[in-house]
């Protein structure tokens, strides 16, 4: 699909403070969960940590100068919630808030909007010693960290994130135990996602108390849709208890206030416990969705317990470089979908990226055709889905530059800028500036 995007169309990048910012130990900065858990051997392909990362703590300017000479119009990045209170609460630290500070103040100098997100999985560890997500003490700790940080930022933050991808806390922290605090247990890891809904909730009267009326605020979701591997029955089936636990688990609170009645059913003895205004809470209305999109699932009726579905990915697919499927349409499914059955008021893509470890040629330039098959492939959807009527305001890659990749550490690629982690140097990928094409002719175009 060719066409112009709106004027306004929000182009952008993204990335979190663990995998960008370094500067672990730096200006008063607590200890926080991920810190820990890639010190525990085996736990990071590479054995890399978050230590240096790309070093934006101390060279943001040059990620700045990135998204200008890209033509971004708005960034989303997180800010660590260990720098602002070291231990999760009570002391404040003066020089982590002034951080943020300056760094909002670089990003509005740039002419580029921030779009700031509270957290993005780096609990600080203090609090995770006291029980973590699972006690509902940490709730009250993230809404007083919500309501410092837009206290000093919300005169200049347009749009907030609570939380960014409950989902994956819940699946990777706390049920394959990939990401950090490493943990196994299915009624824990429902149990904490219950508490980050929650704790999202909480913060949405809180943020809106510091800012102007327009500040915008919302949360993010991973969103995977699920698609049966055949048309028999029992794989539909399936793939509605696959939407279940990925999509609709978070979907229907946000938006209806409720579980959904077949999940509650699947999960029986381990749904959450919820307190009797946690559902008012969590369905609080929103300015936006932010969804993040990368690949679909496509999956068949299984046997094994607990949920009866297995995954089958398709043969013959194009993949990104960690085997995930690049399937566009699904963005556009995704997309129409939500604006049909939850109606947020806006809808911002947050992230929507690809592996692709292309290292720089003799000229310097990484020529990623990977990661630019896969834009040219997902932004004509954004032009459908705006065509179907959904509400779609703008659109982040992940990510504005190679960074630390969680349990992958630096084997994953995912930037439209290169970074040479040795010299930390950033540089625009081939993919960088078909974007910069893009962004500046705000069309996509059928190549
Ligand atoms: C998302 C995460 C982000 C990054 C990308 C590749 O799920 O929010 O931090 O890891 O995947």
């Amino acid at each position: 699909m060719a066409g112009q995007f709106p004027a306004n169309f929000l182009w952008g990048a993204s990335t979190s403070a663990y995998q960008v910012e370094g500067a672990t130990r730096t200006d008063g900065r607590g200890e926080t969960t991920w810190d820990r858990f890639v010190r525990t051997p085996g736990r990071v392909t590479d054995g890399g940590t978050g230590d240096v990362a790309c070093d934006s703590y101390h060279r943001y300017e040059e990620d700045i100068a990135l998204l200008t000479q890209m033509g971004c119009k708005a960034y989303i990045f997180s800010t660590a919630w260990a720098r602002v209170y070291p231990e999760g609460y009570g002391r404040l630290n003066g020089d982590g808030l002034d951080y943020y500070e300056r760094f909002v103040d670089a990003l509005l100098a740039a002419g580029i909007a921030p779009v700031l997100t509270l957290y993005h999985w780096d609990l600080p560890q203090a609090l995770q010693a006291r029980g973590g997500w699972l006690n509902r003490d940490t709730i009250s700790a993230f809404t007083q960290y919500a309501d410092t940080v837009s206290r000093r930022l919300g005169d200049r933050v347009g749009r907030w994130v609570t939380i960014n991808e409950p989902e994956t806390e819940v699946s990777h922290g706390y049920l394959t135990g990939e990401h950090a605090p490493g943990i196994r247990n299915r009624k824990t890891a429902l149990q904490v996602g219950h508490h980050l809904l929650v704790a999202h909730g909480e913060a949405v009267p809180v943020l809106r108390g510091n800012g102007p009326g327009d500040m915008q605020i919302g949360v993010v979701l991973d969103l995977v849709p699920a698609y049966p591997a055949s048309d028999r029955a029992e794989d539909e089936r399936a793939a509605v208890r696959q939407d279940g636990v990925t999509n609709r688990w978070y979907l229907d609170p946000i938006f209806k206030g409720q579980y959904p009645d077949d999940l509650l059913e699947l999960y029986a003895a381990d749904a959450p416990e919820t307190q009797t205004t946690d559902m008012t809470k969590i369905a609080r209305p929103l300015d936006f969705l932010g969804i993040n999109y990368y690949t679909r699932n496509v999956v068949r009726d299984d046997p094994a317990p607990p949920l009866h579905v297995a995954p089958e990915p398709p043969d013959g697919v194009e993949r990104g470089g960690n085997g995930a499927e690049i399937y566009p349409e699904g963005s556009y499914d995704t997309l129409t979908r939500v604006h049909r059955d939850y109606a947020p008021p806006a809808i911002y893509v947050t992230e929507n990226g690809v592996v692709d470890n292309t290292e720089p040629d003799g000229t310097g330039m990484a020529h990623d055709r990977v990661r630019l098959d896969y834009l040219r492939g997902h932004v004509p959807q954004l032009l459908r889905a705006i065509g179907a009527g959904v509400p779609l305001r703008g659109y982040f890659h992940w990510s504005l530059m190679d960074n630390f990749e969680w349990n992958f550490g630096y084997t994953m690629r995912f930037g439209l800028a290169h970074v040479d982690h040795s010299s930390g140097d950033r540089s625009l990928k081939e993919s960088g500036h078909w974007y910069t094409r893009l962004i500046a002719d705000n069309e996509a175009r059928d190549v």
